[in-house]
């Protein structure tokens, strides 16, 4: 049994409750076998890192990489994201007016500062990016996703065997270190934490900024306002996070004991799914919640997590996104969709964005 929490109260509730856990060994249809050979999610679930650990482990798992993330360091990196932002303006600016502005500027900024941050070689990006795509997809078959998933492990684990060989000075080298010097973590949960740092790092800071350039696109008014200094690029960030959040769901959570929630009984063993994007759209908690509205008194949503679990790259993720805007809309202030067919959306089961954003920059 799966629940899915849409209301924004219940998956608050339920995301800081301590009767909620995230190991898959929690859940009585995965401990008992009864998932079917192949199961599209599997990968997702297991992967051995902070994402599927609790209590000591998760705090363990957690404070590895949390030193890289802190306000100050994330602070540091603001020249470098601005400059990588000027470099893919100017690259698009070559393109001839009408782009794909998902695949040319919103994927490869936050790809570039993950990368950097962990000290992948460029060359390697776009298809670790490819193979990451296919462990979320939702149309993947389960060969496929098997197969991605291997080979993630493999460039992953050349990755970590080149900074052993060749320490940087980058988040890598940091984990082998935490490994090595002190035992902190094992060789699996090392490749589980990059693999789940480079998915977490790009997909989500890529839906991210193609969903805000779309709700502006859609909402001219809005957008003039934002240029004429009405509103800040904050909050166009916090308001995309909400109307259209770049993780829809994020599986999976369960009860570890009978847990009473909104009139229902999620018994203990039974999994839930956390469905970020309809929580942003509860009408109970965000009047006219379908309406992109940057007047919104900034309420806090969930679309960044709540709880132990709560995004470690939030500061991050906001500080690219607002650097994207700004530096898009002010070399491109009568940016305009292409015309054509409403695009379609990405097939993820974790992210929410659309496949591509044609655009025309006059
Ligand atoms: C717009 C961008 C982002 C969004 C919307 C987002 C959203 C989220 C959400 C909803 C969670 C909680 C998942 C759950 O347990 O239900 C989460 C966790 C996490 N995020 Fe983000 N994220 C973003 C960017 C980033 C970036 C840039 C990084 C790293 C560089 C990152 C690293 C992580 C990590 C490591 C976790 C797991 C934390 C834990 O299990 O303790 N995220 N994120």
């Amino acid at each position: 049994m799966v629940w899915a929490i849409t209301h924004h109260d219940t998956l608050q509730q339920l995301l800081a409750d301590p009767r909620v856990g995230k190991n898959a060994q929690l859940w009585d249809t995965f401990r008992e076998g009864r998932l079917p050979k192949g199961w599209p999610l599997l990968n997702f679930i297991t992967v051995p890192g902070m994402t599927t650990a609790d209590g000591e482990d998760h705090r363990r798992l957690r404070g590895l990489v949390s030193q890289a993330f802190t306000p100050r360091r994330v602070a540091a990196l603001q020249p470098r994201i601005e400059l990588l932002t000027e470099r893919l303006l100017d690259r698009v600016a070559l393109l001839d007016g009408e782009f794909d502005l998902r695949k040319h500027f919103a994927y490869p900024l936050p790809m570039q500062v993950i990368g950097e941050l962990l000290g992948l070689p460029p060359q390697q990006q776009d298809e670790l990016h490819a193979l990451s795509d296919t462990l979320v997809s939702s149309s993947a078959t389960p060969d496929a996703a098997i197969a991605a998933q291997a080979d993630l492990y493999a460039l992953l684990g050349g990755l970590a065997e080149a900074k052993r060989a060749e320490p940087g000075d980058d988040l890598t080298t940091a984990l082998i270190a935490a490994r090595e010097v002190d035992d902190r973590l094992s060789e699996r949960e090392l490749v589980g934490t990059l693999l789940l740092m480079l998915v977490a790092g790009h997909e989500t800071t890529l839906n991210l900024i193609t969903n805000a350039v779309r709700a502006l696109l859609a909402h001219p008014e809005q957008l003039r306002q934002v240029l004429d200094g009405t509103y800040e690029w904050s909050a166009v960030v916090e308001e995309t996070l909400r109307y259209d959040s770049p993780v829809g769901q994020f599986p999976l959570r369960y009860a570890t004991e009978d847990i009473e929630v909104g009139g229902v009984l999620i018994r203990r063993g039974e999994a839930m799914l956390a469905s970020y994007a309809a929580a942003g759209r509860d009408d109970a908690h965000y009047p006219d919640a379908d309406r992109f509205d940057l007047s919104r008194q900034p309420g806090r949503h969930l679309s960044l997590g709540h709880g132990p679990h709560f995004c470690l790259g939030s500061g991050l993720a906001r500080l690219e996104a607002e650097t994207a805007l700004r530096g898009l809309f002010g070399r491109f202030p009568s940016l305009a969709l292409a015309d054509g067919p409403a695009p379609a959306p990405i097939p993820s089961f974790v992210g929410n964005s659309v496949r591509t954003l044609p655009v025309r920059a006059r």
